[in-house]
Formats: C-alpha cells, sequence, structure tokens
C-alpha cells in the first residue's frame, strides 16, 4: 500500500515506541519521514532501521529555538510538511499528596507547551490538505488512578484542539486527536519501576480485550488520519485503546 506517495512527514518523538512505529508505518506507505528527540544515538539507531526513507534531527519540543532550527532544516530539504505527528510526550505516576512540582512542569512543558509549539512552528509549512495527528492518551477521560498529572495535559490539549480547528478554518489543514491506550514500549513498563507486573495485570483486567495495545495498531490508526482516506475527518478524538475508557 502506497497511500503517503511522496508526502513528507514529520514525527516528533519518533525514535522509539509508538513514534516509532508510526515513523516506519509512515514509510511503508511512500512518506519521507523526519524524525525528531533529544538524543542523537536514539535517532541513529532509529534511521539505521527505516533506511533511506528517513531523517533525523535532534530537536526538544519544549523550546521554541529548537523547534524553530527543525522547522529551518525542514524548510531548507523540502520546503514543506504534508503530515505532522505530534508524538513527544510522557507521563509519572503520583497519587495527589505526592505530586512534585518538577513532575507537573516537565510534563506540562512536553505535552502541552510542546504540542502548542510544534503545531505552531510548523503552521508556515503545512500545505493545504495536510494532516496534524496529536498522540493524545485514553487518560484524556480516564486517567484513573495516580496519572492526574498526565491526564490533565492530554484533556487540556483536547481542548485547544476544538479552538484550533475554527482558527484553521479555510486553510485545509485538519487536526485530529489519536489516543491510545496502554501500549507496550518500555517506557510503559518503566513508568511503573518495579511494579511493572502488577501494573500490567491491573490494566490486562480494565480492558474489554483483555490486552494492552502494540505499538503497531497505533501506527495503523495514525496512517489512516495522516492519508485521504480520513479526509473528512477534522477535531476528533479518535481512542485506540480496546474500548478500555469507554467501558
Ligand atoms: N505507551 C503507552 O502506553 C501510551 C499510552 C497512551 C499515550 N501514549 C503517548 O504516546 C506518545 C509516545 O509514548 P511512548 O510510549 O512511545 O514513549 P517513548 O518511547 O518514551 O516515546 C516518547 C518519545 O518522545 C521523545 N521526547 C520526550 N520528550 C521530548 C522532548 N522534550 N522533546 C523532544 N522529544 C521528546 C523521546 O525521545 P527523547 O527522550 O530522546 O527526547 C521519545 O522518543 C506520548 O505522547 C505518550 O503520552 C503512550
Amino acid at each position: 500500500m502506497s497511500t503517503l506517495n511522496g508526502k513528507i512527514a514529520v514525527v516528533t518523538g519518533g525514535g522509539s515506541g509508538i513514534g516509532l512505529a508510526i515513523a516506519k508505518r509512515l514509510a511503508n506507505e511512500g512518506a519521507h519521514v523526519v524524525i525528531t528527540g533529544r538524543r542523537q544515538g536514539v535517532l541513529d539507531e532509529a534511521v539505521a532501521v527505516l533506511g533511506d526513507a528517513a531523517t533525523a534531527v535532534v530537536a526538544d519540543v519544549s523550546q521554541s529555538s529548537s523547534l524553530d532550527a527543525l522547522y529551518a532544516s525542514v524548510q531548507r530539504r523540502f520546503g514543506r510538511v504534508d503530515v505532522l505527528v505530534v508524538n513527544a510526550g510522557g507521563g509519572v505516576h503520583a497519587p495527589l499528596g505526592q505530586i512534585t512540582e518538577a513532575q507537573i512542569d516537565q510534563q506540562f512543558a512536553t505535552n502541552v507547551k510542546g504540542v502548542v509549539l510544534t503545531i505552531q512552528g510548523a503552521l508556515s509549512l503545512l500545505t493545504p490538505g495536510s494532516s496534524v495527528v496529536i498522540i493524545g492518551s485514553s487518560a484524556s477521560i480516564d486517567p484513573g488512578p495516580t496519572m492526574s498529572i498526565y491526564g490533565g495535559t492530554k484533556a487540556a490539549v483536547r481542548n485547544m484542539m476544538r479552538s484550533w480547528i475554527t482558527e484553521l478554518k479555510g486553510s485545509g489543514i485538519r487536526i485530529n486527536m489519536l489516543s491510545p491506550g496502554p501500549t507496550n514500549t518500555e517506557s510503559l513498563r518503566a513508568a511503573f519501576g518495579d511494579k511493572a507486573e502488577e501494573g500490567l495485570a491491573f490494566l490486562h483486567a480494565k480492558s474489554p480485550l483483555a490486552r494492552i495495545g502494540e505499538p503497531d495498531e497505533i501506527a495503523s490508526v495514525a496512517a489512516f488520519l495522516a492519508g485521504d482516506a480520513s479526509s473528512y475527518v477534522n477535531g476528533v478524538e479518535l481512542f485506540a485503546d480496546g474500548g478500555a475508557s469507554q467501558a
């Protein structure tokens, strides 16, 4: 299948986990993918897997100067962005009473400020017909215990998106949010610390499909939102969580 032939895609946090799976899928569908992240080594390993279909640029989404440099590089090399996957982010578990100021600042800097700056910085490069896919989380509506700050960051962006699609009226740019449920990545396991087995058992028990998701299952939904198959879909939050947040 080559539904994204010749498209230029940017995937933030594309060096690992869900972002890497999305980068692979978009490349398989014919796009050239620019992956970003803060660690050069992680990006180099990802490019070795993705091959000629990928370019890596080190960029921190919480710093506008870093994003300016990313988009200057994309402008120079490719001249436009057709698909923007706003994936960089993450969360930290902490119950009320143990939430630190540093955790709040870090999660809002990446998951909220980073999303705003990533999309705003790309506006002049996004073409009519282009698609922005924000990777949210089912925690936006169903954070469960210990994920209040993370869920709050994802809910905040969902709300902002409602405003952005009206502000972009007439531009031909679509913005949608893809909200995964718990997905099998290293960061999911790491977030549980030494309680990973307990945490995964809880997630399996909660899911109507009795399992967590795989990164490839999120990537296929991202490809749908990125391409013309979703040309009339705009401003939705599409959950890919096996129904866990809907039950
Ligand atoms: N795994 C899940 O269960 C799950 C569920 C729902 C939603 N999500 C969402 O899916 C997205 C990807 O998560 P993941 O599970 O695939 O975790 P991951 O492998 O840790 O991916 C996060 C990526 O974002 C990058 N990143 C983090 N902070 C950044 C920053 N300030 N600037 C630039 N890049 C940054 C990381 O690279 P560097 O560290 O090198 O910068 C990394 O490549 C996140 O938005 C997460 O909230 C994940």
